[in-house]
Parts: C-alpha cells; structure tokens; sequence
C-alpha cells in the first residue's frame, strides 16, 4: 500500500512564513484541504508535487525522500492544478494525446488510455470539441482525464471544484469517489460543501498550520455546544459582531437572528444548534473574535 509522508514542512517566502510544521501520513483514500484564500493550500500542494522545495522538511513516498525519486515519482503522480494550462484552440482528444506523449507514454498504448479516459469522464461524445468551447465543468473533466493518463497512485487537485454548478459538483464527487479505490486522492477547496459525502479525512489549513485532520464527523464533532443562534435587535448587532465570532446573520421580523460561535452560552436567549459544514468554515475562517 502506498504512503505519503509529511514531515515537519515550513516554508517561507522571505520573511512571511507560509507553512508552518505540517507533518501528516497518507494512505489511499480521499483528504480534502480546506482553507480560506491565502492560507497555503496550493503551496502546499506544490511542495508535495516536487514543483517547489520546502524551506525545512521533507516529503516522502513509500519511505523515501521524493527529491531522491526523480522520474519513479513523477510517474506516480496526477496533478490537476487550480488553472489547467489549456490550449483553448485544441480538440479535446488531441490536447490529451499531447499531455500523454509528453508524460512519456508510447503511442499504442496512449490511444486507449485516452479513450478509455474520456469515457470514465464523460467526454467521449466531445473530444472533437475545441476546448475554449466547452463549460466550466467539461474542462475541469479534461484536466481530471490529462492527470489520470499515466494511472497515478496520487492524484492531487487543486481547488477542482471553483466554478462549477451544483449539478458538475455532484458528478465530480461521483467521480472522485470512483477513482479513490487504491488511491491517495488531496484535493483542495474553500468550500465547506464540498467536504460532504466525498472525503475521508479533512485537514485544515489555516494561515498555515495544521489546525485539524480527522474524518468529517469528528471535525464537526469538536465544534458541539459552541453554535448558538441569538435573535437581537437591529442596533445590538455592533456590540455582538464586538464580541463575538459571527456565522450566519438573517432578518427574522423586527429582529435579527445571528449564529455565532463562542464556548459558553453567550445570552440568556441563546439556543444551541448543531454544527454544520458551514459553521465549520465560519468557525475556522470567519473575521472576529476568538472563542
Ligand atoms: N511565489 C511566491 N512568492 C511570495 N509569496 C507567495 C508565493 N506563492 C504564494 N505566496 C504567498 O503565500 C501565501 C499562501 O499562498 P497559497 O497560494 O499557497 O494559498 P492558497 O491557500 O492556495 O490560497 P487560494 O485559496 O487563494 O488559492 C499567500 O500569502 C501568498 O501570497
Ligand atoms: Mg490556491
């Protein structure tokens, strides 16, 4: 079985440090990086592909330093960056015969990988299709396709669902969730949403520390009896955003009713709530005070 070894990552850009001791272990499965803008998800990411090294630290695969693997590593890995560098004036299928070649596999066998992968994607009706004429999630598909080509034991993707429709997210989830058997799956979001149902484990990310990494359950599990729904008046509103880390804010009548997150019950009038995906990422991300 496959494993992918973080041990004690930093990296810094000058003096602004970027990631700060992230060690995690990977085994296959899906692990799903959650992070708002900036907090070092795609550094991350790139670090682990062997496209950046980290300030301090090392990367290990199957117990060795992938610095050390050169070409046996590139083999192992897909890589679906958060913008594909497409060419918008090719075909489909001859912008997944390119990559292939340039991925080095021989051309007999390239042919088949690349329509048995536009059939797994869903794209087979549309490889004749010049790329700058298909959606968003048709090439969000192709880029899925040109890092599968080589059969990667790691399969990462960067921020795989931006701009997608609600009906693209669920076929991308039903496609990760195929292609998760045997492998090691990191993908990147800042949508809470897109941790349900398709991910195993969740790691947070939060100007770069490690602030979490359980299942999904667990992760919500952590924020029980700290969700609160308050309804207060308009003007209240100031001193509860003072005071408080503020999720959720609706008009409910004359009133408003606000979820915030605090440890202890914050008012008389407030009701527990169970945590949600959203309160998750407002939790760890949201401005305002600490709990
Ligand atoms: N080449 C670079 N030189 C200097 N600073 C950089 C460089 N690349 C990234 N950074 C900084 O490192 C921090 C983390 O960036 P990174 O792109 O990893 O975040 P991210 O979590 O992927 O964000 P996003 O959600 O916007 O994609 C940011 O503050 C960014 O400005
Ligand atoms: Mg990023």
């Amino acid at each position: 079985m496959n494993e992918l070894c973080l041990k004690s990552i930093y990296k810094n850009y000058k003096t602004k440090q970027v990631l700060d001791n992230i060690s995690m272990i990977f085994k296959p499965g899906v692990y799903s990086f959650l992070g708002a803008n900036g907090s070092g998800k795609t550094t991350l990411m790139r670090i682990i592909l062997n496209l950046i090294k980290p300030t301090k630290g090392a990367v290990y695969w199957n117990g060795q330093p992938i610095e050390l693997l050169g070409e046996s590593y590139r083999d192992a890995i897909g890589y679906v960056p958060q913008h594909v560098p497409f060419y918008p004036n090719m075909k489909v299928y001859d912008f997944l015969m390119y990559i292939g070649t340039l991925k080095g596999i021989a051309n007999h066998a390239l042919k088949e990988k690349v329509e048995y992968w536009l059939k797994q994607v869903n794209l087979y009706d549309d490889r004749y299709q010049k790329i700058k004429n298909l959606s968003g999630g048709m090439k969000q598909r192709v880029g899925i396709a040109q890092a599968m080509l080589n059969d990667p034991q790691l399969l990462i993707l960067d921020e795989p669902t931006a701009g997608l429709d609600p009906k693209e997210r669920i076929r991308f989830r039903s496609l990760i969730a195929n292609l998760s058997v045997n492998r090691i799956i990191l993908y990147t979001t800042h949508i809470a949403s897109d941790l349900e149902g398709l991910t195993d484990y969740v790691c947070i990310l939060n100007n770069g520390c490690l602030e979490q990494l359980d299942e999904p359950e667990n992760v919500l599990k952590k924020l029980a009896k700290q969700v609160w729904e308050v309804d207060i008046l308009p003007e209240e509103l100031i001193y509860i955003e003072e005071q408080y880390k503020v999720g959720a804010i609706e008009k409910h009548g004359g009133r408003i009713r606000v979820r915030l997150y605090h440890h202890k019950k914050p008012l008389p009038q407030a009701v527990m709530k169970e945590p949600t995906l959203e309160d998750l990422y407002l939790y760890y991300f949201s401005e305002g005070q600490s709990t």
